[in-house]
């Protein structure tokens, strides 16, 4: 026993605590399919691979939504109703402009999303119609929250959203304040399309462990943003735009690679808890991260990334995971590292809604139980004795 009556107790191997809930199975899920030996994504049946070339994030954020692939007509009013509903209400930008400048973008995000429930009539109502329409309403106003979150940091009006622009291009707009060639709105298309989705992992196990008390929708979403934002979930990317920018030319890059080596350092955007192989959406952001090199003629991230790739590779056998190349190509894309968080975010929605509507269909609460390692039982001792 230890000095303070803590107990060491011996556990039998079924009732030891299993840290992290690694390997655990804690749902049955009909969304998607994370198979890490083969490095396969799979979104309701659809290989990841296969999404990224023939549909659009919106066919996506439907399908994940309602099981199915929309055919054109359901398509058509999930996109007007997407685009109709990405007006943000006055007072949320009224408190997004009150915000101090130095706000974390990720800190603003969580606050706005969470006074959006506020002024939605429809925030209390549980039925699996009003879920979804709310599902629909987060989407759209997410990309215009963050786009505000950018634009309001850097001393500029927001933008409204335009519209007739599908989701990516509209994002595109409102954050830099120009309509984008069909090449950027493809790759925010994709980069949505990669993100939208990926299992039980933190930010989702999150969202669907609030939803499982019968809470509303933006209780849920306002959870998972809080546990997207910590560095050790959605922040990589960001880490690995710094690790670029530090090392600056390709000719630096053994000489990094080395001293990261040396010191027994992390490699940012590189392992993964569940893929043993290469990550599969890392080899599209990759192909778009050289086709912008190409556009904008500055092919010196793509270059570093390319070389670390084959350095750090090499040193740690390690593929590289969704962050990666991810980094060079939002760089590319005009939008400022600290940003890539809020932008998974805006991606992300999609399949924590979707969770959440899968929960609450089914619903049990969700309560494991812990084992009690504490005092052994004992008596309090009067306060003026103690
Ligand atoms: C993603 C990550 C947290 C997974 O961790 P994990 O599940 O423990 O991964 P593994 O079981 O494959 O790790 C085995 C060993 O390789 C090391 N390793 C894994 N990724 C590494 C990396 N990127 N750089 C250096 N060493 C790494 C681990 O430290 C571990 O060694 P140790 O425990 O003896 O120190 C880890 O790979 C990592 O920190 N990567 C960098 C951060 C990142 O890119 N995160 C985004 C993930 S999408």
């Amino acid at each position: 026993m230890a000095g303070d009556g803590t107990q060491d107790k011996e556990l039998s191997a079924e009732k030891q605590a299993q840290r992290g809930l690694k390997g655990v199975v804690a749902a049955d899920s009909r969304i998607c399919d994370v198979n890490g030996e083969i490095g396969q994504l799979i979104y309701r049946g659809y290989d990841i691979d296969d999404l990224a070339v023939n549909s659009t994030f919106e066919e996506v954020a439907y399908l994940l939504f309602q099981g199915e692939l929309p055919n054109s007509s359901q398509l058509s009013d999930f996109e007007k109703q997407l685009s109709e509903q990405s007006e943000l209400e006055p007072p949320i930008l009224e408190f997004l402009k009150s915000l101090p400048r130095e706000t974390p973008p990720m800190t603003a995000l969580r606050s706005a999303v969470s006074m959006s429930g506020v002024y939605d009539p429809q925030a209390e109502d549980n039925s699996p119609e009003a879920n979804f329409q709310k599902s629909i309403r987060m989407t759209a106003e997410m990309a215009t929250m963050v786009a505000a979150i950018r634009r309001l940091r850097d001393g500029l009006e927001p933008i409204a959203p335009k519209p007739g622009l599908s989701h990516a291009a509209n994002f595109m707009y409102m954050l830099n304040g120009e309509v984008p060639s069909d090449d950027a709105a493809k790759a925010m298309d994709l980069i949505l399309i990669l993100h939208a989705e990926h299992g039980l992992n933190a930010s989702t196990f999150a969202a669907r462990v609030i939803a499982a008390t019968l809470t509303d929708i933006y209780s849920a979403i306002t959870g998972a943003i809080g546990a997207l934002k910590g560095p050790l979930h959605g922040g990589a990317n960001t880490e690995v735009l710094r690790t670029l920018e530090e090392v600056g030319s390709v000719s630096n890059v053994k000489g990094w690679v080395d001293g990261v080596r040396a010191r027994k350092g992390k490699f940012m955007g590189f392992g993964h808890a569940v893929y043993l192989v290469e990550d599969p959406r890392a080899k599209h952001l990759k192909e778009l991260s050289r086709r912008l090199s190409v556009e904008t003629g500055d092919a010196r991230w793509y270059e570093i990334s390319v070389e670390m790739e084959k350095d750090v590779r090499a040193l740690i056998n390690k593929p590289v995971n969704v962050d990666f190349y991810s980094a060079s190509l939002q760089h590319y894309m005009g939008i400022p590292g600290d940003l890539f968080t809020c932008v998974f975010a805006a991606s992300r929605i999609v399949g924590w809604c979707a969770h959440v509507l899968e929960q609450v269909a089914d619903n049990k609460i969700i309560r494991p139980s812990s084992n009690y390692v504490g005092p052994a039982l004992r008596k309090t001792v009067p306060l003026a004795s103690r």
